[in-house]
């Protein structure tokens, strides 16, 4: 692999308007056995079905309001992932673009268990990847921001995406969608994007491999949480595989487990937070050695891989 072709050196914001609010909605991963992941997810993560899906899969949410995952039937991989869009105009703009940048675009066509403000409005578009990316107007989810730690987590914070082709998926996300670049490899071979205030909301990482997901995370309130995770994930003979740590870039405490498909779980607190209004960034440019992903000295897990690594 050329990591001279994978390099970014996009301006960021260039063409997009930029989102300042909006946060990580819900994902939809295909797995192949719908009733052991179900059950994995009520039992470790705290989610509740909310109702069968027309392809035979279930949605899963905390309680009622939105849901925050999809479980599809299939060979394990990434179907969708989503954003909730609340900046004034937000929506209207991510369509004039798409449609300027000649994607096309889809109306989101769901039916959203979503008391109390309704079904949202929104579209599908398509990643340079393949994958569908939706974007949807605000809804309701219960019990978010409410701490219970070792038993459910505050939030879905964050989703990270696999490629092998990273600087189209970029250009995408910033130049078309009104993401910012918030911090980068320096070898071009992961990004890390903000749309609020939070370090990131979405990052792409090159793993040779394109339309898959790395792995997406939940926000845990403070440090202490971890203590209480990891004697949970213990008590239910949840491996944790990597961690606990801190990242470097976003700074955010992490420690990762899988679920019965192998997707990558993270739990993350402490994520830098961005306030554009007041200041003017330059993304930072951090070099490809296990110490960036990792501060707490390098180690990492048997399937992150950085330049020094390879
Ligand atoms: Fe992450």
């Amino acid at each position: 692999m050329s990591t001279a072709k994978n390099r970014i050196t996009l301006a960021e914001g260039a063409a997009a308007g930029i989102l300042r609010q909006t946060s990580v909605s819900h994902i939809g991963l295909t797995v192949p056995d719908v009733p052991s992941s179900e059950a994995f997810y009520a039992r470790v993560l705290g989610l509740v079905s909310q109702g069968v899906l027309p392809d035979g899969g279930v949605r899963m949410g905390w309680g009622v309001g939105h849901h925050v995952l999809d479980l599809i039937p299939g060979e394990s991989g990434l179907a969708h992932f989503g954003f909730e869009v609340r900046d004034e105009d937000g929506l209207r703009g991510i369509r004039e673009r798409l449609l300027a940048a000649g994607h096309s675009v889809a109306d989101l066509e769901e039916s959203f268990i979503d008391y109390p403000l309704g079904a949202p409005s929104g579209l599908v578009a398509v990643t340079p990847d393949g994958t569908p990316v939706h974007f949807h107007s605000p809804v309701y989810r219960q019990g978010e921001n409410a701490a219970d730690p070792g038993r459910r987590p505050i939030k879905f914070q964050h989703t990270t995406i696999g490629t092998n082709d990273l600087e189209p998926l970029v250009d995408f996300f910033v130049s078309t969608i009104g993401f910012r670049i918030s911090d980068q490899l320096a070898d071009g071979r992961f990004c890390w994007l903000r749309s609020d205030h939070d370090h990131h909301t979405l990052a792409i990482v090159n793993v040779n491999t394109r339309g898959v997901l790395d792995h997406y995370s939940y926000d845990l309130a403070e440090w202490e949480d971890f203590k209480s995770w990891c004697d949970r994930l213990t008590e239910l003979d949840v491996q944790v595989q990597w961690g606990p740590g801190r990242h470097g870039p976003g700074n955010n405490l992490f420690v990762f487990f899988d679920d019965p498909a192998g997707n990558h779980i993270e739990l993350s607190a402490e994520m830098e937070k961005f306030y554009d209004d007041h200041v003017t960034y330059v993304p930072r440019r951090w070099q490809p050695v296990p110490s960036s992903v990792n501060l707490w000295g390098g180690q990492l897990p048997r399937w992150r891989k950085t330049s020094e690594t390879i």
